[in-house]
């Protein structure tokens, strides 16, 4: 069954077009995961397909009910049935003060509680502890609607994918079968590109090469010998005017032949993140940050009773644990200098938020 159906979409944000594609379905079946680099358009595609962002040209027909799990925005919903809570292990009602991976799974709940025939989710495991991205993907292969998921996460997508859209330059193409079958057709797609690339090249150079030693026989035609009297000059001139006529002929066919050559890019890499860390202002110092006997309650919720940790210079460290257990919020104590923490003098913390906050700091400053 069609569920959406869009055609001759043109996006523009200021003189940068960031989507321009012709035409795309949206079935009952189809299990489409969206991928992308930053920035390429993934969710200004699922903004206009779901009708929260209108395209500059074409337009957007939806024959169903379309329920949206937003990467930055609270559900749509604030309260979900008590079934599809426990499932998620939340409670009912939307609340500011979930962790990033409770409000992700009351999203979810509120999106598969919602009857719709279309979910559109933008990055849907983000924050979400490893058993909550398994049961979404359960709960997922189990929808009978439609699915349009936003994800770098490639091993969810092969989970629950039948097809993925990737968006490049502002054009959409899809591909066939999971994530792992789409990056095996992009692996063949980059040889071949690669190859036809290299043969362009080679044959530009040997027609080139060509001209050039065309050339030189026109000019060394030119050169009147030596010690010729000015008859014989005049006859050796009219003899090769001909072939010399007939020579620059195939040199400006040769020119030809290189301007009809199809042009092959050459094909482009991937960008790398790079960062930017600083050797200097080494610490001397054994341990970075250290927490003794922390206690942390919220309300009736035990997150940390009497715990204790240590973090060794040089090491690196990965905080773990189930959604809701308390990671962010040691985090949080480690950065507003809670008693129970001692960090090394010196020491600098960078600290980069799950919910983007540092960022809308730094806008609004
Ligand atoms: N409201 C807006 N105003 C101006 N530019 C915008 C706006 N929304 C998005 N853009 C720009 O459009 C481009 C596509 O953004 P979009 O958020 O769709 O990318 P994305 O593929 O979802 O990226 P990511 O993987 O980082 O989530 C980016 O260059 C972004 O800066
Ligand atoms: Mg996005």
């Amino acid at each position: 069954m069609l569920l959406i159906e869009c055609n001759n979409i043109k996006k523009y944000f200021g003189d940068k077009l960031i989507l321009d594609f012709e035409h795309l379905e949206v079935h009952s079946e189809d299990r489409i995961g969206v991928v992308g680099i930053n920035g390429a358009g993934k969710t200004t595609l699922l903004n206009i397909l779901s009708s929260r962002l209108e395209p500059d040209e074409g337009q957007v027909k939806l024959y169903g009910r379309v329920a949206y799990i937003s990467q930055l925005e609270p559900a749509e919903r604030q309260n979900i049935s008590s079934e599809m809570a426990s499932r998620f292990g939340v409670g009912t009602v939307w609340n500011e003060h979930m962790s990033g991976g409770e409000k992700t799974r009351f999203k979810l709940a509120a999106a598969l509680d919602d009857n719709s025939s279309v979910i559109l989710a933008d990055e849907p495991t983000s924050n979400v502890d490893m058993e909550g991205i398994e049961l979404m993907a359960e709960k997922f292969m189990e929808y009978n609607g439609a699915l349009m998921v936003i994800s770098h996460d490639r091993n969810f997508l092969d989970k629950i994918c039948n097809e993925i859209l990737e968006i490049e330059d502002g054009k959409i193409k899809l591909y066939n079968g999971n994530y792992s079958a789409y990056r095996d057709q992009k692996i063949h797609e980059r040889e071949r590109a690669q190859l036809e690339y290299e043969e362009y090249v080679k044959e530009k150079k040997r027609l080139e090469g060509v001209i050039e030693g065309l050339k030189r026989n026109v000019k060394s035609m030119r050169k009147t010998p030596k010690r010729m009297g000015n008859s014989e000059a005049r006859l050796h001139k009219m003899g090769p005017q001909k072939s010399q006529a007939a020579l620059e002929r195939a040199v400006k066919n040769v020119e030809k032949r290189i301007q009809h050559l199809e042009v092959k890019e050459k094909p482009k890499e991937q960008p790398e993140i790079k960062l930017d860390i600083q050797e200097g202002d080494r610490l001397h110092s054994k341990i970075i940050i250290e927490g003794k006997n922390i206690t942390k309650v919220f309300g009736e919720k035990i997150i940390f009773k009497e715990a204790s940790f240590s973090i060794y210079n040089n090491s690196k460290v990965a905080l773990i644990g189930p959604n809701g257990c308390g990671k962010t919020t040691l985090i949080k104590m480690i950065m507003d200098n809670d008693a129970s923490i001692r960090i090394a003098k010196g020491a600098k913390i960078g600290y980069f938020s799950q919910e983007m906050d540092i960022l809308n700091k730094i806008l609004a400053s």
